[in-house]
């Protein structure tokens, strides 16, 4: 019998599926923490970024994870990224940081130096995590693995809007470009591949809105742990 105090639910997916928005509802909803760990990724890419250093050089990437420090802090239950000391929750949601998180997150070393991390968390609170492996991977235990997608498109267009109220220029265009790239690399890398988990449950959210998935989900947790 599982002994474990706390339940976790996992959600993994490709960006622009909807899982932070969907998880960050579903968690509030339920009590449980919201635990955002592509922001760890950015984290470090960001760091990375900072000290002028290739995000997808593994030889230059590795030295310098001794100076560096990630952490998670909750703040009226919303998650934020510290970066030695400095909170950079803000500043990790550039075109520029995503493709640097997916370049680190294709290193086994800087998968290493998150993993211990986003088990403690886990294993203190209850959890909505989201990422890409987390079904697979960090929380293989999860009692709730749900593996979220949409097309490409539809992903594209909705982080195309997402950066334009944010006074981002990108084009669609470029937008679907990054996506595209993304996707291959966070699908197609050695080390934790996207992938959905065996015993997770699939759901596409093309052509859904918001509020249907978040219902969907929902419903989808509660039943599977009993609530
Ligand atoms: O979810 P996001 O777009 O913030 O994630 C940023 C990058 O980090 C993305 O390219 C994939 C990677 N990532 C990962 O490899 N594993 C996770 N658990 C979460 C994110």
């Amino acid at each position: 019998m599982d002994q474990r105090k706390t339940v976790a639910v996992a959600i993994d997916g490709p960006a622009g599926a909807g899982k932070s928005t969907i998880a960050r509802i579903l968690a509030k909803e339920l009590g449980y923490l919201y635990v955002d760990t592509g922001a760890l990724y950015r984290a470090v890419g960001y760091f990375m970024r900072s000290k002028g250093i290739d995000p997808s050089a593994a030889q230059k990437v590795e030295p310098l994870l001794q100076d560096l420090k990630v952490e998670l802090r909750y703040v009226d239950r919303e998650q934020k990224v510290l970066v030695n000391g400095e909170d950079v929750t803000g500043s990790i949601r550039t075109p520029e940081i995503s493709m640097a998180a997916s370049q680190v997150s294709a290193l086994p070393v800087v998968r290493r130096f998150l993993f211990d991390l986003q088990q403690d968390i886990a294993r203190e609170n209850c959890v909505i995590m989201d990422g890409r492996d987390i079904g697979t991977v960090v929380l293989p235990w999860a009692q709730v693995k749900i593996f979220l997608t949409a097309s490409a498109e539809e992903r594209a267009r909705r982080r195309y809007l997402e950066l334009r109220e944010k006074g981002d220029s990108s084009t669609y265009e470029e937008v679907l470009e990054d996506m595209k790239q993304r996707d291959h690399n966070d699908e197609t890398r050695a080390a934790a591949p996207l992938r959905a988990a065996e015993d997770a449950v699939k759901v596409d959210t093309s052509g859904e809105t918001l509020e249907e998935s978040v219902v969907r989900l929902k419903k989808l947790v509660l039943d599977r742990i009993g609530g």
